[in-house]
């Protein structure tokens, strides 16, 4: 089986490429152990000084691995839906490893990002996205809700109005949209992408590292995240048991529309 997690160092540059492109970079269990190890490694690389995360394929990715949750009691026991919060913990832990992390971290989005892949990039310091692609969570559409920081992180990002606009219809935006909205950095032409994410790099590499490391984390720490993040463990462990779950996540794999029942 091919790595679903790649990553490479070219001089300060660290890259580290989603690599699942046949399941659209869908994110499961293992390949969030992945990105643990990553970002956790990147930092210690010599010389690293940014971080690039980006998709393999046709876009981004495409969130969470819906069959995953088909498998979940094989991974974490069969009262897993009884007992969400510390799964939940664990995968809000590996998304704010990048938003922890001492280096600055720019995702590079192309085609699509969406649910877990959105959460992931919201996490990051930068989102340079091609121009066309289509940003979104739209857990609610499945009958969850995001629940791995992308309800905070947008939310603080966008605030409260704009991040309703989008997580209550689940709706998708173009980058343009997002760009005007502050939801990304800039939206890009396609072909443009690498270069203007190395362009990006190359010009906080040329301020002090350890200037860079603290202004990140102060910025940050403006924000309560945490609460947020128990808020939406929280929320998820009731959505998780309903019926509109399970219907709602079948519904998305069949490309159907889901019968509610509010249950
Ligand atoms: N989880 C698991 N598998 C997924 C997936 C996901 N989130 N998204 C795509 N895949 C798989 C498909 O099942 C398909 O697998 P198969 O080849 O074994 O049948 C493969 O990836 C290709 O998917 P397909 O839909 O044919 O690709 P596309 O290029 O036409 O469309 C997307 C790409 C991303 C627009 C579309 O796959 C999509 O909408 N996916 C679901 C997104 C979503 O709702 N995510 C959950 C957020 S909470």
């Amino acid at each position: 089986m091919a790595d679903h997690v790649v990553m490479n160092q070219r001089e300060a540059l660290v890259e580290i490429i989603l690599n699942r492109p046949d399941k659209r970079n869908a994110i499961n269990w293992p390949m969030m152990e992945a990105l643990h190890a990553a970002i956790i490694a990147a930092e210690k690389l010599a010389g690293a000084r940014v971080v690039l995360l980006r998709g393999e394929g046709s876009g981004f990715s495409a969130g969470i691995d819906l069959l995953g949750f088909q498998d979940a009691a094989g991974e974490f026991g069969d009262g897993w839906r009884d007992n969400l919060f510390p799964l939940t913990q664990a995968y809000q832990a590996v998304v704010s490893q990048f938003e922890r992390c001492s280096l600055p971290v720019i995702a590079l989005l192309h085609g699509y990002c969406l649910g877990l892949g959105m959460e992931l990039a919201l996490a990051c310091d930068f989102r340079l996205a091609a121009e066309g692609t289509k940003l979104g969570l739209p857990e609610t559409r499945l009958g969850i809700i995001p629940d791995v920081g992308g309800t905070t992180r947008l939310a603080h990002l966008v605030g409260p109005a704009r991040a309703k606009e989008l997580i209550l219809t689940g709706r998708s935006i173009e980058a343009q949209q997002a760009e005007q909205w502050g939801m990304i950095t800039a939206c890009v032409p396609a072909d443009d992408l690498p270069a203007r994410g190395a362009a990006l790099a190359a010009e906080i590499i040329l301020a002090a590292p350890l200037a860079v490391s603290y202004a990140k984390r102060v910025i940050n720490d403006l924000s309560d995240t945490t609460r947020g993040l128990q808020l939406e463990a929280w929320a998820q462990s009731q959505l998780i048991r309903t019926e509109d779950f399970t219907t709602g996540a079948q519904a998305m794999l069949m490309k159907q529309p889901a019968d509610w029942k509010g249950r």
